[in-house]
Order: C-alpha cells, then sequence, then structure tokens
C-alpha cells in the first residue's frame, strides 16, 4: 500500500530538518523548545531563508520550462526548501513559506498540465493572505510529460502523492514552527491544480477544511483523449478540413457572438450560459462552394464547416459518452485547432500510455483513447462522486469554472456536480451544505477573457501584486477568502462576484462587475438595468 510506505517517509524524515529551521525561527524573534529525536533523516533541508517584504527572489535553479524565475514575496517570510524522497525512483521538491502576519491558517497550493512546478505565484498569494502556504513540484521538474517513461512512481507524484505528502509534512513544520497546530486548512488550485483539489476531496478527506478547485482537470484520462481527438477532427494544416487560427478567432467566434451572444439579453461579447447555444457554421460557407456568404476573404468551405461542426460535438469512445463538448465561445482563444497532435496528450500516451518516446501520435485513435482509459493509473480520473467522507468531517469545497474555457470544458464540471449529485443522491440544495460550482460567464482557461473574470483566485488582478494592504480581501469577491468565511463562520457565497478590470489592470479601475451563479442556477438579465451592473441580473432556477 503505498501511501503507508510514504507516511513512514514522511514521518521518519523529519528530525533532521530541525535545527536549520531554529535558525530560521530566530529570525522572527520566536522561541520553541523542540524536542526531535534524530533518526534516519530522509528528507533534508536545501536551505531556509528569511525573506522582508518586497524581496524579489530569484529561483536560478528552477527548470526553465516552468518560466517561473522569480517571484516578489509580499509579506515578511520565512521560506525553507526541502528534498523529499517518495520511494525510491522518486522525489518531490518542497517549500513552505511562513507569514510573519500568520492567521493559524494553512493553504497549499497546486499546480498545472503535466508539470513539474512550484507556482510560487500562488504562494506569494497566501503567504501575503497570512496563511502558512506550501507547494510542491508534483515529482518532477518542468512542463514536459517525459520524466513519466517507464516510473510509475513519479506518475503516482503526480497523480497524488506530492501533494499529500507536502500537505502532511507542511501541517508539522507549521505546528513547529508557529509553536501551535494550525486552525483550519485549505486548498487553492486550478486546471490540474483543480483536479488535485477534488484528488484530497475524494481520497484524502482529511488534508483539508477548504478546497477551492478551478476548471479541474477531472476525469482525467478521457480529458487527454478529448483534447487529442480534435487534431483527428481538424487534420493537419494541409487537410481540406483545416481552418487557420486567425480564421477562428476572427471569423467563427464573431459567428458564434452573432448566434449566441444575445440569448442572454445582451450584447456584450459575453456568453452568460453556452449550454443554450446551439452553433451552426452553415453561414460562413462561401458561394461558389455552394453556400451563401458573397466575402471571398472570409468564407469557409463545406468540407471546414463539416469540421467546425464535428469540433462542438460531444466526444463519444466506442458509442459511449466520454467528455462533453466544447463550448461554443472558447474559440476566441483556441487551443485545438493548431493542426498538431495536443502536446499533453502526446506525452501521456508516450510517456504514460505506451511508455514509448518514438511512438507515432499522429496515428492516435479510438482504440488508444479506449485504452488510455481503462490503464487509469494511480486512479487519477479523478471522478469519483462520493464526496461522504469529506461532507461528514464538515469539509467544504468551492469549484468554479471559466464558461469560455477552451483547454477544459466547462461543461465537464457541470458533469461532475450531476455524477457527485446521483451518487450520493443529494438535490442541490443538499449539496449547497458543502459543494457548490459557480459558472464564471467570459471567463478563460482558470483566468482572463472578456468577461467579469477577476474572482481572487489569483495574486494577479487581486490588487496586491505591490502591497499587501492593497490585497482585495472581500468574500463577496475573492473566492478563497469566501471559502474561508464559509468555513470559519459557516457563511456559504451565494454569488461569486466577478470584476472586469480596465485592459485587465487593477489600478486602472474596473469596467464592470458581475455576479456569477451558483449551478444549476442560471444568472438572467432583468431586460432593463444597466447590465454592466451585478444588480441587473438575478440567479434563476431553470429547467435543464
Ligand atoms: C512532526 O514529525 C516529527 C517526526 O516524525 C514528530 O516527532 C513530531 O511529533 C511531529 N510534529 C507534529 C506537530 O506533528
Ligand atoms: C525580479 O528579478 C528578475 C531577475 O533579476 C527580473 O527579471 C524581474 O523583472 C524582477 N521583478 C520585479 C518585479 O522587479
Ligand atoms: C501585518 O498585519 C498588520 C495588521 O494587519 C499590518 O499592518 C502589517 O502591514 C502586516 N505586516 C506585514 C509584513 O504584512
Ligand atoms: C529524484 O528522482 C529522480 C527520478 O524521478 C531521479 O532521477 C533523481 O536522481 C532523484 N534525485 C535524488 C537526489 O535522489
Ligand atoms: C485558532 O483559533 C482559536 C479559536 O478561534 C484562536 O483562539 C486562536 O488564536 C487561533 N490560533 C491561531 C494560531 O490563530
Ligand atoms: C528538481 O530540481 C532540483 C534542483 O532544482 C533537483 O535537486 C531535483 O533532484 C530535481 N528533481 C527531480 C525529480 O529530478
Ligand atoms: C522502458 O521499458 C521498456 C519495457 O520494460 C523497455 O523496453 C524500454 O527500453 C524502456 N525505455 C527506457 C527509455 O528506459
Ligand atoms: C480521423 O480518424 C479516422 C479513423 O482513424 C481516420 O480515418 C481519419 O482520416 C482521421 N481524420 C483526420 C482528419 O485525421
Ligand atoms: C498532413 O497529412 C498528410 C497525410 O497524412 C501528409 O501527407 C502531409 O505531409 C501532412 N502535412 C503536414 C503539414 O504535416
Ligand atoms: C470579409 O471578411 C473579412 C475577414 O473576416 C473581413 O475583414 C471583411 O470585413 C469582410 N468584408 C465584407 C465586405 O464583409
Ligand atoms: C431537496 O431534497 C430535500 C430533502 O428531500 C427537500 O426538502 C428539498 O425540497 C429538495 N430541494 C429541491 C431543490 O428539490
Amino acid at each position: 500500500m503505498p501511501i503507508l510506505s510514504y507516511l513512514r517517509t514522511a514521518t521518519t524524515a523529519l528530525p533532521a530538518v530541525i535545527t536549520i529551521i531554529l535558525l530560521t525561527i530566530d529570525a522572527f524573534g520566536h522561541s520553541a523548545d523542540f524536542d526531535f529525536d534524530s533518526t534516519s533523516p530522509n528528507a533534508r533541508v536545501w536551505f531556509s531563508e528569511f525573506v522582508p517584504a518586497g524581496t524579489n527572489v530569484t529561483f536560478p535553479d528552477n527548470d526553465p520550462t516552468c518560466a517561473r524565475s522569480s517571484q516578489v514575496v509580499l509579506t515578511d517570510t520565512c521560506r525553507i526548501a526541502m528534498f523529499i524522497p517518495t520511494s525510491e525512483r522518486s522525489n518531490i521538491s518542497f517549500e513552505a513559506w511562513f507569514p510573519r502576519n500568520w492567521t493559524g491558517r494553512f493553504l497549499s497550493t497546486g499546480n498545472g498540465g503535466l508539470s513539474g512546478c512550484i507556482q510560487y505565484e500562488d504562494m506569494a498569494y497566501a503567504s501575503a493572505l497570512g496563511f502558512a502556504t506550501v507547494g510542491a513540484n508534483n515529482g518532477h521538474n518542468g512542463t514536459s510529460g517525459r520524466p513519466f517513461l517507464n516510473n510509475s512512481e513519479v506518475v503516482e507524484d503526480f497523480a497524488f502523492r506530492s501533494m499529500h505528502t507536502g500537505v502532511l509534512v507542511g501541517k508539522n513544520l507549521t505546528e513547529t514552527f508557529y509553536g501551535s497546530p494550525h486552525n483550519k486548512s485549505y486548498y487553492l488550485g486550478c486546471s490540474t491544480g483543480g483536479r488535485q483539489g477534488l484528488k484530497s476531496v475524494q481520497d484524502f478527506p482529511e488534508d483539508f477544511d477548504g478546497v477551492v478547485a478551478g476548471a479541474p482537470a477531472a476525469d482525467f484520462n478521457h480529458l487527454l483523449d478529448w483534447s487529442g481527438h480534435f487534431f483527428n477532427i481538424t487534420g493537419n494544416s494541409s487537410a481540406s478540413t483545416f481552418l487557420p487560427t486567425d480564421q477562428w478567432i476572427n471569423l467563427v467566434h464573431p459567428d458564434v457572438l452573432a448566434q449566441c451572444d444575445d440569448i442572454d439579453g445582451v450584447k456584450d461579447g459575453i456568453i452568460e450560459d453556452p449550454n443554450l447555444c446551439e452553433y451552426d457554421p452553415t453561414g460562413l460557407i462561401c458561394e461558389e462552394d455552394g453556400g451563401t456568404n458573397a466575402n471571398a476573404t472570409g468564407c469557409i468551405t463545406q468540407a471546414q464547416a463539416g469540421m467546425i461542426k464535428e469540433v462542438y460535438l460531444p466526444f463519444y469512445i466506442e458509442g459511449e459518452l466520454a467528455y462533453p463538448r466544447i463550448q461554443p465561445g472558447s474559440e476566441s482563444l483556441p487551443i485545438f485547432y493548431t493542426g498538431e497532435p495536443f502536446v499533453y496528450t502526446a506525452d501521456w500516451f508516450r510517456y504514460v500510455v505506451y511508455n514509448d518516446p518514438s511512438y507515432d501520435v499522429d496515428t492516435l485513435s479510438e482504440k488508444d483513447w479506449a485504452l488510455a482509459a481503462e490503464l487509469d493509473p494511480i486512479d487519477i480520473s479523478t471522478w469519483s462522486g462520493d464526496l461522504s467522507a469529506f461532507r461528514d468531517r464538515q469539509g467544504k469545497v468551492l469549484t468554479y469554472h471559466g464558461q469560455a474555457d477552451g483547454l477544459i470544458s466547462s461543461k465537464n464540471s457541470e458533469r461532475y456536480y450531476d455524477r457527485v449529485s446521483d451518487t450520493m443522491g443529494l438535490n442541490s440544495s443538499e449539496l449547497d451544505e458543502f459543494y457548490r460550482l459557480f459558472r464564471i460567464s467570459g471567463m478563460g482557461h482558470c483566468s482572463g477573457g472578456v468577461g467579469a473574470w477577476e474572482i481572487g483566485q489569483t495574486l494577479a488582478g487581486s490588487g496586491g501584486e505591490t502591497s499587501v494592504d492593497e490585497l482585495n480581501l472581500d468574500p463577496a469577491s475573492n473566492v478563497l477568502m469566501a471559502m474561508v468565511r464559509w468555513v470559519e463562520e459557516g457563511v456559504a457565497p451565494e454569488t461569486v462576484l466577478g470584476t472586469k478590470y480596465v485592459d485587465d489592470t487593477v489600478s486602472e479601475g474596473v469596467a464592470f462587475a458581475r455576479a456569477h451563479c451558483r449551478y444549476p442556477l442560471r444568472n438572467t438579465y432583468d431586460g432593463t438595468g444597466d447590465y454592466t451592473k451585478e444588480e441587473s441580473w438575478n440567479c434563476l432556477e431553470v429547467d435543464q
């Protein structure tokens, strides 16, 4: 049983680090008595340092593909970096950032894509908010899936063990460092980080009291299958079906908006509920190809129209629904239509499914999709609908998903919610007690987009990139603080107030705001008010 063997590693590992931590504690003027026996240390501290507020920390050893070479630390922080073996053939790099202004809260950050990268910006954010914050590298360095090759231990770190290890070690260090245990434990992550949050809720219900999981990469194997199947639909860049990226953005997206933007009653470039959009590209077909579009430069062929229709269909494997459709609206930031196999899918099949770096990913087809799902290494699917253990210990989980997400279909978060509802036999008012899903209109993958997408999910956009004093701590418009209030005061968020800043720059002021509703309620314009004001919209029940 891998979890147990890990636990032994983690608990025997810590004592060796304590003398180094003592030095750091001195920097804060704390004092505490330690009584550890330092036997068989497996973990070791690389270094610990005191980082004064405002320091621009650089990470010279960090893998360049992580694209995180520096981070401004916003508050007085003790930074501890450790190496922790997770098996004989795997290990994690782990960091704990302990702020002087501790609130008694603990938080783990997550990762993204197939990485391999500590998200320093999230560590800076949470520590500035007063959380004792940890992060780990998910068992490998960099964004490539290559370290998975022939090493299921690294896959196991990626599936759950890196983060769970970081949580256990981090909670222990927190108590050691501050001299009292944390009061409440939180999680904040998006994408793969969203999947990691759900993994904890499903399988490690003791790890957190409150989990904020954005755009979760849940049903992971089917997600990668689905990501890969678009190449088969679009064909490569010389196929008759292929449509260049700029035409997705400049031709298809405006046509989608022309058909679907005003379904919600407001033409603002935001499709409030893409489930209501049944897009038909036929009107873009050129006159000379039998269509009605006389604009020779801005028209498409019959073959391209057929391809576009197929792109927006749900994804079936061997006749069964495997993953929902990509939502119309997401083509404003297209990702899958490059005419090449999607990189994460390619890596996953080469380095995990087939353990063959030279595998020809151009030929992947239905039998490969089925095999990947069947393999489901280390239960990475993260698809269990039974959250009763987490619910029973009063855990709360908030998921959010951008409705214009071009990387992970927002429809899949509804599908997971419905799955939990079916599995646990709970209707939405019963799920509301511990699990809420917010649909963020006009938001792309985790952040960005034309909608009111700033919801406190990251440091960027929370107003505090340069100073702690400017951070937005309002639970109405900050999902993390909303979770803190839910856990600690029992006040659950009814809506999440999103903000759109002018040019997405906080200092330039607010362009508009919109209160995003929890699923299955639908945000509905009142028909008369100023649509840039949140009070002109209401969360209404709909027939699904
Ligand atoms: C932390 O781990 C060490 C080593 O296993 C153990 O002796 C200590 O009791 C733990 N501390 C806490 C607060 O769990
Ligand atoms: C932090 O330092 C790095 C490397 O010297 C530099 O590229 C970056 O611009 C600095 N960041 C800030 C906010 O000053
Ligand atoms: C610590 O918190 C106090 C009170 O909230 C605040 O005034 C101070 O600026 C904070 N210090 C740091 C270093 O964050
Ligand atoms: C960490 O694990 C990797 C395999 O994922 C291995 O190549 C590396 O040598 C290990 N590092 C140490 C210091 O053991
Ligand atoms: C933990 O919560 C208790 C009760 O609310 C409070 O008295 C204590 O100060 C908190 N601990 C920390 C470290 O904030
Ligand atoms: C990751 O990089 C660090 C150096 O930053 C290195 O010490 C560690 O062994 C690497 N981990 C793996 C799994 O290769
Ligand atoms: C991976 O394992 C397979 C089967 O054991 C072996 O044939 C192959 O050489 C290994 N590849 C690498 C890069 O180690
Ligand atoms: C999609 O896959 C099918 C079955 O493997 C194949 O016949 C077809 O040519 C592929 N289409 C494209 C555009 O790659
Ligand atoms: C596209 O696929 C066709 C058929 O497999 C192949 O002949 C052609 O070289 C490919 N073109 C590109 C740009 O990859
Ligand atoms: C034709 O389509 C192009 C590209 O979409 C567009 O820039 C142009 O304005 C269109 N011309 C007319 C007359 O509609
Ligand atoms: C959900 O179920 C509870 C208990 O059966 C019931 O009281 C409540 O009315 C239901 N709510 C909805 C929205 O169906």
